[in-house]
């Protein structure tokens, strides 16, 4: 099989690493990838935000699948333009894709379907934004309407500040806080079935203790030993199939990843957020941990034959903690000579915002590198990933310390 994989950063490294591993595999190209995925597959220069050329490509190489990675490209109709020159595609159409592109398009999503969510309001205008407030009152959460990497969400319990944030978009969705901790955990679907993967808890907070602004994700573990024993099978009934069904009954069926953002509240499962391929950095976990070979499991799900699929999973822990450039995420520094990538067991590397020049692997982006390590437990897994990260060297770069670290300290304790 031939596959192009659409994207650049430490998502698509782990997920290139995957497909290679797969038998059935021939050739991996990608585009336009970065130095670390350039040991993997072939790269390609393209403008993955313009639905055509993205296409072209793909008829050029001629290839069986195109993987895409990132949300932009999906929410300009990559797919579309894709499955249109009759090549499968794992992603989702322009039009299921909205489940990420607009915040209000997925709760009416989540109404229309029963799925649990948090109760919410979209204003347009000031009066609407200070009703809103003071209906849900504090801790206030805002979100703009439309795709932000993560960082179009501000939650406070200052009001000014709630109203401030609100008034920079001409759309914004308010709702009620959701004081549960948060699980992403993932659903492969063929538009009609949907497969749930393992859940992982990513660290969207800059620095340790959940400290600063929200950021594209600074860590990630699996599995979590602390969940319920059945928020696999109670997501899949509550959240994945439901939303699926619902996208299929619209017309619009769901082809890809969908990611459902989930706070575990008291009164159950509710869901955040949904977003429409991969997370970063929870693919890094995942991925990793998964057995079944995945080049063949999204070309099933991108030719709708996922029907009687089921995953396979490695017993091991994998932690993923990301090196972020001085800066990030307000204005990360590009530039800086990145050194000390040593070998280490059981630690992979991903790269992420990285470029090759003659001075070496330099920063190109706010999140440089992710360091997954994976071991017999998360503690295991933690001592690698973090021996390795700590041996790289990026001027003015940083990590945060106390990802996996709490469940690390539970899971030693059960
Ligand atoms: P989102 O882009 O919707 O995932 O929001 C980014 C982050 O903001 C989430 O991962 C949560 O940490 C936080 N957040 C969003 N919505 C809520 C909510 N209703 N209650 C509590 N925290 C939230
Ligand atoms: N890890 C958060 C995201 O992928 O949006």
């Amino acid at each position: 099989m031939k596959v192009l994989l659409v994207g650049s950063g430490g998502r698509e490294h782990a997920l290139a690493k995957a497909l290679t591993q797969d038998p059935s595999l021939s050739q991996l190209h990608c585009a336009p990838g970065n130095p670390g995925i350039a040991q993997l597959a072939t790269l390609h220069p393209l403008d993955i935000e313009n639905p055509n050329s993205v296409a072209a490509l793909a008829i050029a190489l001629d290839v069986d699948l195109v993987v895409i990675g990132p949300e932009t490209p999906l929410v300009n109709g990559a797919a579309d333009a894709i499955r249109k020159a009759g090549i499968a595609c794992f992603g989702p159409s322009k039009a299921a894709a909205q489940l990420e592109g607009s915040k209000d398009f997925a709760k009416s999503v989540m109404r229309d379907a029963g799925v649990p969510t948090a109760k919410f309001a979209t204003c347009e205008n000031q009066s609407e934004i200070e009703r809103a407030l003071d209906l849900f009152g504090a801790p206030f959460v805002v979100k703009h309407d439309g795709l932000a990497a993560g960082k179009g969400v501000v939650v406070t319990s200052d009001r000014v500040a709630a109203l401030h944030h609100a008034l920079k978009s001409s759309r914004v969705v308010i709702e009620e806080f959701l004081d549960g901790p948060e699980v992403s955990l993932f659903g492969i679907s063929d538009g009609e079935t949907v497969i749930p993967l393992q859940p992982a808890q990513d660290f969207k907070r800059v620095f340790d203790n959940d400290e600063g602004p929200n950021t594209g994700g600074m860590g990630a573990y699996s599995p979590l030993p602390w969940a319920p024993d059945d928020i696999m099978e109670d997501t899949l009934k509550q959240v994945l199939n439901p939303t699926i069904q619902e996208m299929a009954a619209r017309g619009t069926p769901f082809i890809g990843l969908l990611y459902a953002g989930l706070s575990l509240t008291t009164h159950g499962i509710k869901v955040i957020e949904f977003n429409a391929r991969f997370g970063d950095p929870e693919t890094q976990v995942l991925i990793p941990r998964l057995k079944t070979p995945l080049a063949t499991l999204l070309y099933k799900a991108a030719t709708r034959n996922l029907n009687g699929t089921t995953l396979e999973w490695k017993e091991d822990s994998a932690v993923t903690v990301v090196l972020a450039a001085e800066g990030y995420p307000s204005a990360p520094k590009s530039g800086g000579v990145i050194t000390g990538f040593s070998v280490i067991e059981n630690v992979q590397i991903y790269h992420a915002g990285t470029s090759a020049t003659e001075q070496g692997i330099v920063a190109s982006g706010g999140r440089v590198l992710a360091v997954t390590g994976i071991g017999e437990d998360l503690t295991e897994a933690r001592n690698r990933a973090y021996r390795s990260i700590s041996q790289i060297s990026l001027p003015g770069s940083f990590y945060r310390t106390d990802i996996a670290l709490n469940a690390s300290v539970a899971e030693k304790g059960n």
